[in-house]
């Protein structure tokens, strides 16, 4: 029986996770820790100021908190107490030495399984759900089993977690599946019913399915691969609209209607972002590599390649739009979260779009509904060589209003719902003439702005001055 769970890493997936276990198993008690002293104040503050953003996690939260669901530092304490230990810390892509730039950096999972180690009386079940190469579980095991005192015995489940930000509460609380690999042993497969039983208190034992662990440490690289391959095929859709007169919004409805197909993660867009997709991505393509297998390697490589294409393309089509030329000229950012109902900005196309178009002189203004002006500086500043350049052209605006007050176009690069039912009349009013709207993602109702008299440009569809100009024919 399982009574303590401890959750090593309070961020996006450890958070909401252990948030919503807390609440469904009210026999176990659930406490995350983290070594960063912040944001476990966050997570414990008296007015619910969490350190992330998701749709209901607050009030999930406010019920648990205090009753079985505890945040803390004490990483030490919380182990030796715990029966199960999730890990649930960031892996990055490596930025230096072998595999950089593709391969996932693996040291905190390395120290928090040391932490384990150290800490440990007794049997742990150990689960990963950070998203790790496959074979992750393995060197865990290994490091546990070369460090642990008392003869300690370990087993080393993988647990990896498909919820999306934004929809973080809504996804653990009503998941597809739960996806439970161990090692096929009495022990390990002893360990497996243990972490079921925690998820068959509010998931089907049907959706919850159990695998070796490789295949549930491959499986979920696999599932982020071919989402982000999905909407690159799209995206390659787009270009194509964009150069014929083709609607990629009725491609996407057209091809989703085969049942094979499906109409999900069909919406083209400035590209995809997060921390997930690009990074998990670039470690199938390590892992090819590294196993010698040069063209698997090479096609899911141009999954990431067609979208950094997608964001300089549309950035190419802003400058291209306003003349050529943006030195010096106004351009607001509607959205710098790389998706709608999040504050996160990790890979956001957002940045990108920022980049290129300060390299190009613009006066860049960005507007978010939920991310901070640190948060736009640091992400702008880690993108663009000169510091400089950045403090003179970016600014962040505290209402969409004001940041298209005088500039030459809007850009809308997160489809947040705000967006949708702003004033545009007087947004056209506010804005430098002729006024350009670009829609990277397909939110506008741009019959409605064309009659204001914007000159619009759409994600996925040509230009309408390119199309009454005969080009296509
Ligand atoms: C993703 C996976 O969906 C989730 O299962 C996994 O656990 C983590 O990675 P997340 O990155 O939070 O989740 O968001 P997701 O909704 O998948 O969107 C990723 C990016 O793709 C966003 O930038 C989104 O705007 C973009 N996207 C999504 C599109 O451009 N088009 C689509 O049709 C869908
Ligand atoms: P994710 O999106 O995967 O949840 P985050 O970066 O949001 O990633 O969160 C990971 C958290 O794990 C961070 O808050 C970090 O401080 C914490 N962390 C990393 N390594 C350790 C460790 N060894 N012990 C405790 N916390 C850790």
């Amino acid at each position: 029986m399982i009574t303590k769970v401890c959750c090593i890493g309070a961020g996006y997936v450890g958070g909401p996770t252990s948030s919503v276990i807390a609440l469904k198993c009210p026999s176990v008690t659930v406490t995350v820790v983290d070594y960063n002293k912040e944001r476990i104040e966050a997570w414990n503050s008296a007015d619910y100021d969490l350190p992330i953003y998701e749709p209901s996690l607050v009030d999930v939260v406010r019920e648990c908190r205090g009753r079985n669901l505890f945040f803390s530092t004490e990483v030490a304490k919380s182990i030796e107490e715990a029966d199960l230990i999730f890990i649930s810390v960031n892996t990055p892509t490596k930025t230096f030495g072998l595999g950089k730039g593709r391969a996932a950096d693996l040291k905190y999972i390395e120290s928090a399984a040391r932490c384990i180690a150290d800490y440990a009386h007794g049997p742990k079940v150990v689960v990963e759900k950070s998203t790790v190469p496959v074979k992750a579980a393995e060197s865990i095991s290994r490091i546990l089993k070369a460090n642990s005192r008392n003869g300690n015995c370990f087993q080393v489940l993988s647990n990896p977690e498909f919820l999306a930000e934004g929809t973080a509460i809504k996804d653990l609380l009503n998941p597809d599946r739960v996806l439970i690999g161990g090692p096929q042993t009495e022990d390990g497969q002893h360990a497996v019913r243990c972490l079921c039983w925690i998820y068959e208190h509010w998931v089907s034992k049907s959706n919850i399915i159990t695998t070796n662990t490789w295949s549930s440490e491959l499986s979920k690289l696999a599932a982020n691969a071919f989402l982000a391959q999905r909407i690159s095929s799209i995206n390659a859709m787009s270009a194509i609209c964009e150069a014929t007169g083709a609607d990629v919004g009725e491609v996407a409805h057209a091809i989703g209607t085969d049942s094979r197909i499906g109409p999900k993660f069909l919406q083209a867009s400035v590209g995809f972002g997060g921390s997930c997709f690009q990074k998990d991505v670039l470690n199938l393509v390590y892992l090819c590599e590294v196993l010698h297998l040069p063209e698997v390697a090479a096609y899911w490589q141009q999954v990431v390649d067609m979208n950094d294409y997608q964001r300089r393309r549309f950035s190419n089509r802003i400058i291209a739009s306003l003349f050529n030329t943006v030195t010096d000229k106004k351009i607001a950012i509607l959205g710098f979260a790389f998706k709608k109902d999040t504050a996160d900005t990790r890979e956001s196309s957002s940045i990108f779009v920022c980049q290129h178009l300060i390299d190009e002189g613009a006066q860049v203004v960005v507007y978010d509904p939920k991310v901070r002006e640190a948060s736009v500086r640091r992400d702008v500043n880690m993108v663009c060589s000169d510091p400089e350049r950045v403090e003179r052209l970016l600014t962040v605006s505290e209402d969409a209003y004001s940041a298209v007050q005088d500039a030459h176009a809007f850009v809308v690069c997160t489809e947040w719902d705000e967006f949708k039912t702003l004033d545009f009349q007087r947004i056209y009013d506010s804005m430098l003439k002729p006024s350009f709207a670009f829609d990277g993602r397909i939110i506008l109702n741009h019959e409605q702005l064309r009659t204001i008299g914007f000159q619009v440009e759409v994600i996925g569809q040509a230009s309408k001055q390119r199309v009454a100009s005969g080009f296509f024919e």
